[in-house]
């Protein structure tokens, strides 16, 4: 705990260390409480450097000696790390550090999970393993040597010696610390090998801990396509013998990428078909590529400074992307993750924690892995590559790699390859990385005798990270319908620069209905005034799948608005398009469970404030809960047959297939649960040989307020198995009703099973508190506390997690005030919480802003 006021790091501050680091190597000497690790590391003075003060980061290290070039030294020990008096050249570093994996609950740097040792160094763990200079521009190559009884001792690179007790492996890549890993338990391999496309075999393992051996073979899979996929596509070979990637019971977050030997969090690839749903599955899919297409975008390319995050995270996001729309559904997977920015990234942009895609200060790293970061930054290279076109993208990408292999990079590297391979000036187009705050893009069409305008305009509100906003450059992809529904002009790229400008059609016959933001070609609000009418057109007709499940979206976003705010009926041009697409059986199943998935009550909240409405959690329940019930009326007679056209047959397998048609199935059941009461999600649940049917059923007896029984049959059955009773512990809280959630929540925070230090046990529960909207948002605020008291609680034990769960709390001035008073009271209680963590300090201070 600091008692210091926290420091603001800024971007313009950047300078280059004093030194380079030529060659570092580690010795582990492993025990629980008293972990010994030896460094040796060759310093030279860096040419490119200014200032040669030495100074080392570290954090809540015993030191035990120091030496220069052999000689003892005494340094000086300072808050966050240490300096030194150094000779003029080049020199030897060594120290040897007492460390205590056990007692570090923080899950950073060197702990435990599970009795096995494993490390998470990114952003700047690596500072609490020993002195180092701890920032991504400074990269060496490492050498690591582990001492421990376990039969499994694992770190970066390539093994030289793997004996009983003792392990050297050596990494030849020059990388940053953050990078570094070691692991060290009783694990089991579950092993197989890629042949690269030069020819180089590689051992692939994945180790897991006893029991676990029969939930590995589809991440290894998984693996294997993404190697191929990143040498056919970006034409990337993998570079090292082996890759190794371990499972682990706590982790803070999904995955680390670190060089060689990926760390997962075990519910990021653990899979099968009894444990594991098909969403499971597909996330695994995509977060094992994604760590393994940042060996190229992070590790071989690395950030100059944490500003530059987006650099890696942005660009891996924007791959792994690509790669499950190539090996899956293109328009599911952009639905899908359009759904998931609006969920996340527009609340953040929209509220008092928006920051830009590059922050330019922060306090605390951690708080800035954020859905902007990650999830704007990819859609920003979406329209890099829009603008540029996927030929210049790909020779881009080229001389990307060819020209800052080894590098630690900046955001004007990557737009500088764009800059000469296509002769553009992208300093307008930089503004996405500077400026935060979702723009609205507002349009009013002309027609005049043939002659069809589109007027746009943009317009960015100002806010603390962006007080003067100026125009971006907005990719829209737009194309036109003729009356009779054929396109009268294929999609085409608008590039539009200015605040307002108008963009002509010449010799049509008739007026066309525009089809517009097409693949949701740029991260903005539209505004478009339009009846219900061109809406259920367009959910009808239009020839660009995104656009047309847009239709049907703004078409349920409309009518809710309406049920909340008015009390108005669910509107007819809703259920009728929905129907039909319903009866539609020439459209992918997975495709047609989307379209069927009601808008979420938070991003209805979402939509609310945007227009100008505060937000009432109860009608918005209520408007949600009317609406399903009207559409299972409307939709009665054809469920039946969707439900058998829906059943699969064959032997499970996560495939897009059968997972498409297992989600569209349980859309279909939630609606008969409206109709029936449970009876036939009932029947379900006890044939259910797979966790997806056996989930989808159980939530829906929840819903329906049944399945008391079912809930204790699947406790008994999966007893012992943490992810499954995560799930045991989420979907009840999920499902609960809007003045149940809380107590259930408390409830489940007292059963034997609630292991709050755990990440993925304590979010299963208050993170899913928090996603019951009205649950959360409930009257008298016992939600509010609830998860207050278990921030506060969880806040020095584990500040990363806790920092980041405040964000359920970014949207608290756009509901009434009486709801504002409460949520405030919560937030005042956190932030007055003596000797809480910087990380959390951060978040209250941003969260609550200048009062
Ligand atoms: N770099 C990781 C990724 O994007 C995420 C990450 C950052 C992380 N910090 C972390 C993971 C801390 C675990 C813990 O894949
Ligand atoms: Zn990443």
């Amino acid at each position: 705990m600091k008692d210091t006021a926290p420091q603001t790091i800024f971007l313009k501050d950047y300078t280059p260390f004093g030194f380079v680091v030529e060659s570092v190597h580690l010795t582990f000497d492993l025990s629980p409480n008293a972990t010994r690790v030896a460094s040796r590391i060759a310093f030279a003075p860096n040419p490119e450097a200014r200032d040669h003060r030495f100074f080392l980061h570290g954090e809540d290290l015993k030191l035990i000696r120091a030496a220069i070039d052999g000689t003892p030294v005494s340094p000086d020990v300072i808050d966050e790390g240490l300096t030194c008096a150094v000779p003029e050249g080049s020199f030897i570093w060594e120290c040897e550090v007492e460390i205590d994996p056990q007692g570090n609950t923080a899950l950073e740097g060197l702990y435990m999970s599970g009795g096995m040792y494993c490390t998470q160094c990114e952003a700047e763990g690596f500072r609490k393993i020993t002195y180092y200079p701890d920032r991504p521009d400074v990269m060496s190559v490492f050498t690591v040597e582990i001492k421990g009884p376990h039969p499994v001792l694992l770190s970066n690179g390539n093994p030289q010696v793997q004996g009983k007790g003792h392990a050297i492996w050596h990494d030849p890549w020059p990388k940053p610390a953050y990078l570094f890993a070691l692991v060290a338990g009783d694990l089991l391999a579950h092993s197989d090998s890629f042949t690269t496309c030069s020819g180089k075999e590689v051992e692939l393992n994945l180790y897991v801990r006893a029991g676990d051996e029969d939930k590995c073979a589809f991440g290894m899979e998984a693996l294997k396509k993404s190697m191929k996929w990143d040498e056919e596509v970006y034409g990337r070979e993998y570079d090292l013998d082996v890759f190794n990637i371990v499972a682990v019971d706590d982790f803070n977050m999904g995955a680390m990428e670190n060089k060689g030997l990926n760390i997962f969090n075990s519910s990021a690839v653990l899979a099968s078909p009894e444990t594991a749903t098909d969403a499971n599955f597909e996330r695994i899919e995509a977060i094992i590529a994604h760590e393994y297409f940042h060996n190229w975008t992070g590790n071989r390319i690395t950030c100059r400074d944490w500003f530059q995050l987006c650099l890696k995270e942005g660009l891996t996001v924007f791959r792994d992307a690509q790669f499950t729309s190539d090996v899956r559904s293109e328009p599911v997977k952009r639905i899908q993750d359009v759904i998931e920015l609006r969920a996340r990234q527009f609340p953040e942009d929209q509220g008092p924690l928006a920051h830009p895609v590059r922050p330019e200060s922060f306090q605390e790293i951690n708080n800035f892995y954020t859905a902007t970061v990650y999830e704007k930054g990819a859609e920003v290279i979406g329209m890099l590559k829009r603008l540029v076109g996927d030929q210049a993208y790909a020779e881009a990408l080229d001389l990307y790699f060819a020209r800052h292999d080894g590098q630690a990079c900046t955001i004007e590297d990557w737009l500088k390859v764009f800059e000469d391979v296509t002769g553009r000036d992208l300093a307008q187009f930089k503004r996405w990385y500077s400026q935060a705050g979702t723009p609205r893009l507002a349009v009013r069409e002309e027609w005049d005798d043939g002659t069809y305008t589109l007027h746009f305009s943009q317009s960015l509100g100002a806010s603390a990270a962006t007080p003067e906003p100026q125009p971006q450059v907005i990719p829209i992809r737009v194309g036109l319908l003729g009356p009779n529904g054929d396109e009268v002009q294929a999609t085409r790229t608008l590039e539009m620069t200015e605040a307002t400008q108008s963009f002509r059609f010449e010799g049509l016959g008739a007026k066309p209905v525009p089809s517009i933001l097409r693949e949701f070609s740029a991260p903005v609000v539209l505004e478009r005034e339009t009846d219900t009418a061109e809406r259920a057109f367009l959910l009808a007709h239009d020839t660009d799948p995104f656009n047309r499940w847009e239709a049907g979206r703004t078409l349920a976003r409309e009518t809710m608005m309406d049920m909340a705010t008015s009390g108005a009926p669910a509107g007819a041009a809703y259920l009728d398009g929905m129907l039909a697409v319903l009866r539609d059986d020439t459209l992918d199943p997975a495709y047609r469970a989307l379209m069927l998935a009601q808008p979420s009550q938070s991003e209805l909240a979402n939509a609310l404030a945007e227009a100008g409405t505060t937000p009432d959690p109860d009608a918005i329940w209520q408007a949600s809960e009317t609406l399903a019930l009207a559409l299972a009326q409307h939709a009665q007679d054809v469920l039946p047959r969707i439900m058998a056209e829906c059943r699969v047959d064959a032997p499970y397998r996560p495939d897009p297939d059968q997972s498409g048609k297992r989600a569209l199935g349980a859309r279909a059941l939630a609606l008969v649960t409206r109709l029936d009461g449970g009876a036939q999600a009932a029947e379900q649940y006890a044939v259910a040989d797979n966790m997806t049917l056996q989930l989808s059923s159980l939530g829906c007896l929840l819903a329906a307020g049944k399945g008391e029984e079912q809930v204790a049959a699947f406790y008994a059955q999966w007893q012992g198995d943490r992810l499954v009773i995560d799930k045991w512990f989420g979907m009840q809280i999920a499902q609960a009703a809007p003045d149940r959630a809380a107590d259930v929540a408390a409830r489940l925070t007292e059963h034997p099973d609630f292991n709050w230090k755990n990440p993925n046990r304590f979010r299963a529960t208050l993170g899913a508190l928090a996603m019951n909207h009205a649950g959360f948002h409930i009257a008298d605020g016992s939600g509010y506390r609830l998860l207050a008291d278990w921030l506060i609680r969880l806040d020095p034990v584990n500040p990363q997690t806790t920092a980041r769960m405040c964000s359920a709390f970014q949207t608290w001035r756009r509901y009434d005030s009486a709801r504002q008073s409460l949520i405030g009271a919560e937030l005042e209680r956190i932030a007055e919480t003596p000797g809480l963590s910087r990380d959390t300090t951060e978040m209250m201070s941003r969260i609550r802003g200048a009062e």
